[in-house]
């Protein structure tokens, strides 16, 4: 006889549909992690389309973009026939959870999100919504909802999984410990805040510097232009000193994060070479690197049929658990009849 399998311990993750393509900074800093954590967690993947919806897309723009997240996220090694991979709106019970949480998540505390004042204060006042202050709370519903024990993120989403902590933390001082389960971040200190290109102070991202960013699906083109013309720091010897370099250290991140190699070796090869060089050849190894990606994402954009049968099975497998975690939560707080 075998013995049976131990059941794997539960890992979370989702990114939002913003965009048409994710950029590198999704990728090194979430996406390669999520891959990599398949050996060893059971893992639930969601495109969280209800958190979208705090930066009003339009519905044809929230669908197309639906499709192509989760896309990128199978082209990326994401295996359906292993982890759970769902669109959020799909299982009821986020929207659910979130607002049980609500009612015993802070006001002040929920102000306290440092992403919140910041959107909230390039918006403007008349333009905030109250989805975006309570998008971090659904945020902890959706990892709360999968009794997950390890979150793969960026360092932007820190103080966010820290929420998630404390409201995990506070069901179970009120209801008894078992009721949720506190998670814990994984957050790879090597890639977990990837830089502009523009603005090596900033982090990449959608709302940045619009050459400051690599998308995965650019063309080869676009992609080598944008890293020839990255801002690099005065001097010209490579150099690891993201204090006094920050652009040269954000490509020798990008250059080891994707070529497996130590910054140490990548250092050690260009001595004596100027920023020029690591540019053409990090230009070469991002475009290689994203070649087989861009590819696989057409194929799973070309096959409707075949994306949703995936996306409805995970949405199945993904209702299978929320609900059991959902129905055991609602009951703490007196909901349904048949409880005690
Ligand atoms: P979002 O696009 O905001 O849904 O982010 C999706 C994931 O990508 C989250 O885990 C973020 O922490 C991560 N992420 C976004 N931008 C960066 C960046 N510049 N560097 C590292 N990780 C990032
Ligand atoms: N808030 C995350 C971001 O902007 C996306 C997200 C939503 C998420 N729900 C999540 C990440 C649950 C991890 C776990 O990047």
């Amino acid at each position: 006889m075998f013995p049976m399998p131990l059941p794997r311990p539960r890992a979370f993750s989702g990114i939002q549909p913003t965009a048409d393509s994710l950029h590198l900074g999704n990728y090194l800093g979430a996406l390669k992690q999520w891959v990599e954590l398949q050996e060893d967690y059971d893992c639930v993947y969601s495109v969280v389309d209800l958190h979208a919806l705090t930066v009003g897309p339009s519905p044809a723009e929230l669908r197309q973009r639906v499709r192509a997240t989760a896309a990128q996220f199978l082209a990326a090694g994401v295996d359906p026939a292993r982890s759970v991979l769902f669109i959020q709106s799909e299982v009821s019970e986020h929207a659910q959870l979130t607002w049980l949480l609500n009612c015993l998540t802070g006001f002040g505390e929920a102000g306290r999100m440092t992403q919140f004042k910041d959107k909230s204060s390039r918006l403007g006042e008349k333009a905030v919504t109250v989805g975006l202050f309570d998008y971090p709370v659904l945020m902890a519903a959706d990892i709360l909802l999968y009794d997950a024990q390890v979150v793969p993120v960026g360092e932007d989403q820190r103080q966010h999984l820290e929420l998630s902590r404390t409201l995990a933390a506070r069901l179970n001082s009120r209801f008894g410990p078992g009721t949720a389960v506190v998670p814990e971040p994984v957050i790879v200190k090597a890639t977990a805040k990837i830089f502009d290109l523009q603005d090596p102070g900033a982090k990449m991202s959608k709302t940045g510097h619009p050459s400051g960013i690599i998308e995965l699906l650019d063309d080869p083109k676009t992609i080598a232009k944008r890293i020839k013309t990255a801002v690099t720091d005065s001097g010209s010897e490579i150099t690891w000193d993201p204090s006094v370099k920050p652009g040269v250290a954000n490509l020798l991140t990008i250059y080891s994060a994707l070529t497996d190699q130590p910054v140490e070796a990548i250092v050690q090869r260009y001595q004596g070479k100027l920023y020029g060089h690591l540019k053409v050849d990090l230009a070469e190894v991002v475009v290689e690197s994203l070649r087989p990606f861009r590819e696989r994402t057409a194929l799973y954009l070309d096959d409707p049929g075949q994306l949703d049968q995936i996306l409805d099975q995970g949405a199945e497998r993904a209702r299978g658990i929320a609900a059991t975690v959902y129905g055991r939560i609602a009951g703490c707080f007196g909901l349904g009849r048949a409880g005690q």
